[in-house]
């Protein structure tokens, strides 16, 4: 009597589990990014949260961290790989640390524009780089971006190399990056974002580098005075995932976020696109004092006199055949 009593009651309790709390069979997905919701990475963030609910609705829940809310990209990585955080959108800036290979794409003044970079990242080169991130313990499901980046400062205006010597200037953690600027006499000092706002404001640092689209989703003109288009460098970002959450995966819903990232893709590369357009006039609109006219080829010519230390880190060969596609 008693057992069949506690039978039944096993019994409907199995059956409101499987069939009225749907919300529990949710995977949730931890997602950090260092940006606004306005950003590039929060449109990107929406995009991979809206897809997934297209294809397998309340399959996963997206829950967003943004504006560095779990720490710093270099930190967001180790919690990737350590699976504390399940995905991230982020910048190359501190990921050749984790994958080397990486660092080949972040060598300064290597590609054209961003219709020849987006075709590197598509193309086997990029495609095959995805493919080393498991080795370090890492999922790159898709290459998004951010533009070329673009030194801003509160002291002068930058048109040549002679005025950026001796300045301060914040940098993303890559010694590729880092190599680059020292040589150009700037006093590169690598910096976690989330100490950079602060940084700028009680003048630890002149300045820093990043493309339009940060600049402007992040409001830098409220602390910083000049910016200088000099496009030094173009700055790629990625999707990626923790192997331990990606491994917990069906084969079918590995495939639907790998189509999810995608689309996050395509929706930073088209807000990149459309502020590289707009965001300059709105910038100078609030008061930043915007120089168009560097001299790139100056900066180029100087940059380039330490390529012969990227071949030897990367491969002269494959150096030259990005530059050459
Ligand atoms: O400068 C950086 O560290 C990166 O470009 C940023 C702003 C965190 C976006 O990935």
């Amino acid at each position: 009597m008693k057992n069949t009593w506690l039978r039944k009651l096993l019994l409907s309790c199995l059956i409101s589990s499987t069939f009225l709390t749907p919300a529990l069979a949710e995977k949730s997905i931890k997602l950090a990014n260092a940006l606004s919701k306005e950003s590039h990475y929060g449109v990107a963030a929406t995009a991979l949260e809206e897809s997934l609910k297209q294809a397998l609705p309340e399959k996963f829940k997206v829950e967003h961290f943004a504006n560095s809310a779990l720490g710093g990209e270099r930190e967001v990585i180790e919690g990737v790989q350590l699976g504390t955080i399940d995905a991230a959108i982020l910048s190359t800036g501190a990921v050749l640390n984790f994958v080397p290979q990486v660092g080949v794409l972040d060598i300064p003044f290597l590609f054209k524009d961003l219709a020849h970079a987006r075709s590197i990242l598509d193309g086997k080169i990029g495609q095959q780089m995805l493919e080393e991130f498991p080795k370090r313990n890492i999922i790159a499901l898709a290459w998004g971006d951010q533009g070329f980046r673009h030194i801003t400062n509160n002291k002068l205006v930058i048109k040549t190399p002679t005025d950026t010597k001796s300045l301060k200037i914040r940098t993303t953690e890559n010694p590729v990056h880092i190599m680059a600027f020292k040589h150009l006499g700037i006093l590169a000092t690598p910096m976690a974002w989330p100490e950079v706002q602060p940084a700028l404001q009680q003048g630890t640092v002149d300045g820093q580098e990043n493309p339009i689209s940060v600049i402007a989703s992040m409001k830098l003109n409220q602390v910083q005075k000049h910016l200088a288009l000099t496009g030094h460098v173009y700055s790629p970002a990625l999707v990626i995932f923790s192997p331990s959450f990606y491994n917990s995966l069906t084969s079918a819903e590995k495939n639907t976020l790998k189509i999810a990232s995608q689309d996050a893709a395509k929706a930073m590369r088209k807000f990149v696109d459309e502020i590289e357009q707009s965001g300059i006039a709105s910038l100078k609109e609030a008061g930043m004092i915007v120089t168009e006219d560097v001299d790139k080829q100056a900066f180029a010519n100087i940059v380039k006199e330490i390529y012969p230390e990227y071949y030897k880190r990367y491969s002269k060969d494959l150096i030259e055949q990005i530059v050459a596609q």
